[in-house]
């Protein structure tokens, strides 16, 4: 059981997908694991005929069943955000994000559409049954900027939601687990009937 990573743009040089393995970085310092998932590398003509029987996007799936939480990234394309995450997205099961914490990133070209992981994308992630949506994090393109020598560099009021956000992911991820083995370990009564004394 881990967390995954999905990453929503269809870009290659992708601002937002850059952001999320930063995220997945810091999760692991906190002792967490977790994998990978690219919308840009499953197959265009099955998400576009959404192809449930594609062996690639059972895979997808499998990743998506298999995470405790997820952290979600996108641009926001038209003050929404990407058509192929949404693609992907309709290839869960109804409840394909059922008891799960999920983390919505996103990058933009201004602040005018922050608000479009809440209106557009959190209405779907509650509909597939997220358990907990966690407070989504928006970045604009001047607040994150990459370079091939010195990296990535996040403006602070970024890094410090980024920081909060890891550090929340966890801590529920930590109650969440806690909660899972005090329930498998929990006492079942027994009916009396069913006692029989070992005399
Ligand atoms: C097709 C398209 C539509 C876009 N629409 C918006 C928009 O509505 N609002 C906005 O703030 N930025 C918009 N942008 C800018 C992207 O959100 C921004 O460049 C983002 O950082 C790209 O993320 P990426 O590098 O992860 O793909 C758009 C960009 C493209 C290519």
């Amino acid at each position: 059981m881990s967390i995954l990573l999905l990453a929503g743009s269809p870009s290659l040089s992708s601002r937002s997908t850059r952001l999320l393995h930063h995220v997945g970085e810091r999760l692991a310092t906190l002792g967490h694991r977790y994998s990978k998932l690219h919308v840009l590398d499953l197959p265009a003509q099955a998400l576009l005929q959404a192809d449930f029987n594609n062996a690639d996007i059972k895979l997808a799936q499998q990743q998506v069943r298999d995470a405790e939480a997820v952290v979600i990234s996108t641009p926001v394309y038209k003050a929404a955000y990407s058509g192929v995450l949404k693609a992907f997205l309709d290839l869960l099961p109804q409840d394909g994000l059922a008891g799960k914490l999920v983390l919505p990133l996103a990058t933009g070209g201004s602040q005018s559409h922050m608000l479009a992981l809440d209106y557009a994308l959190r209405p779907v992630l509650s509909a597939l049954g997220a358990k907990h949506v966690l407070p989504s994090i928006y970045a604009t393109e001047a607040q994150i900027v990459w370079d091939a020598e010195k990296g990535l560099a996040i403006e602070s009021g970024i890094a410090q939601r980024v920081t909060e956000g890891v550090e929340h992911l966890s801590a529920n991820l930590h109650t969440l687990r806690r909660a899972s083995v005090s329930s498998s370990t929990e006492f079942t009564p027994v009916p009396f009937a069913q006692v029989r004394c070992s005399v």
